[in-house]
């Protein structure tokens, strides 16, 4: 019986190996005595090997700080994060994380800021794949001024996936991208979670957004009330903006932010 060792072309990005993320009883709070602020309080949630799961909340509510726990970057108060049953210990490799504003080195090209990425020698020799990937192959040698918020955003992801993440942290990426580039980004987003499958806890304000991209969505109530809702998203991707069973949902998840349509 023959098999197809490596159905991977030379030069595609194989698919990564997605963490499981668990939070057991997990709460941060930060300063002391009268300064003290909880923020999470007791959350649990686990997100499964390669699910989209999106994070909402009001402002201040602590979707950072919970993205924070789970890249190693804050320590929780009381309770454990987990990646596939480890405890997260210090910054951990296993995840990579895209902020809202790129980050970029202005004096390091787009190329020289995904190599920032890199974690092992083996991978530089990916750069020009994962830059082809998120549709910047022609634009390796360009400098972070030469190229738009989108082109940065989409340098920011590929030096964020040629770490090979377990676990991809994504904190409100498109927040500050025109309407028309967030839709882009979107798309794009679809694509590269289809191909290289792995875990991603995505942070966004836009209910839209959560809707067209997560299996599901955890909905945070104010600083310190934890979870209140979480909805299942079961219809497959890619998908129609304008789905209808989308409706109701987006209905429901308005409401919990005073919004009624
Ligand atoms: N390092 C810190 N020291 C003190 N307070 C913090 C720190 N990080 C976050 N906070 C506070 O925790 C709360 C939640 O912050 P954050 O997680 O950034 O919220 P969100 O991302 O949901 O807007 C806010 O009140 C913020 O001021
Ligand atoms: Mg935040």
């Amino acid at each position: 019986m023959s098999h197809t060792q490596n159905p991977i072309a030379p030069g595609a990005i194989a698919p990564l190996a997605p963490a499981e993320v668990s939070l057991t009883q997990v709460s941060k709070s930060f300063g002391r005595g009268t300064d003290r602020v909880d923020v999470l309080n007791q959350i649990n949630l686990v997100a499964a090997p390669g699910e989209i799961l999106a994070i909402l909340g009001p402002s201040g509510c602590g979707k950072s700080t919970l993205l924070r726990l789970v890249a190693g970057l804050e320590v929780p108060t009381s309770g454990t994060v987990l990646l596939n049953d480890s405890p997260v210990v210090g910054v951990d490799a296993r995840c990579s994380v895209v902020f809202q504003e790129p980050r970029l080195l202005p004096w390091r090209s787009v190329s020289g800021n995904v190599r920032l990425g890199v974690r092992n020698s083996q991978s530089t020799n990916e750069i020009q794949s994962w830059l082809d990937l998120v549709g910047l192959g022609d634009f390796s040698g360009y400098l972070p001024k030469q190229i738009s918020g989108g082109m940065a955003q989409r340098t920011a992801l590929a030096r964020a996936l040629i770490g090979h993440p377990g676990v991809l942290l994504l904190d409100e990426p498109f927040a500050a991208l025109d309407a028309l580039t967030r839709m882009q980004m979107q798309d794009l987003m679809v694509k590269v979670t289809a191909q290289i499958g792995t875990t991603v806890l995505l942070v966004t304000h836009d209910v839209d957004e959560a809707l067209y991209l997560a299996d599901r969505i955890v909905v945070l109530g104010e600083r310190g009330q934890g979870i209140v809702t979480t909805i299942n998203v079961d219809s497959p991707r890619p998908r129609d903006r304008s789905d209808s069973t989308f409706i109701p949902l987006r209905r429901e998840l308005l409401a919990l932010f005073g919004v009624h349509v």
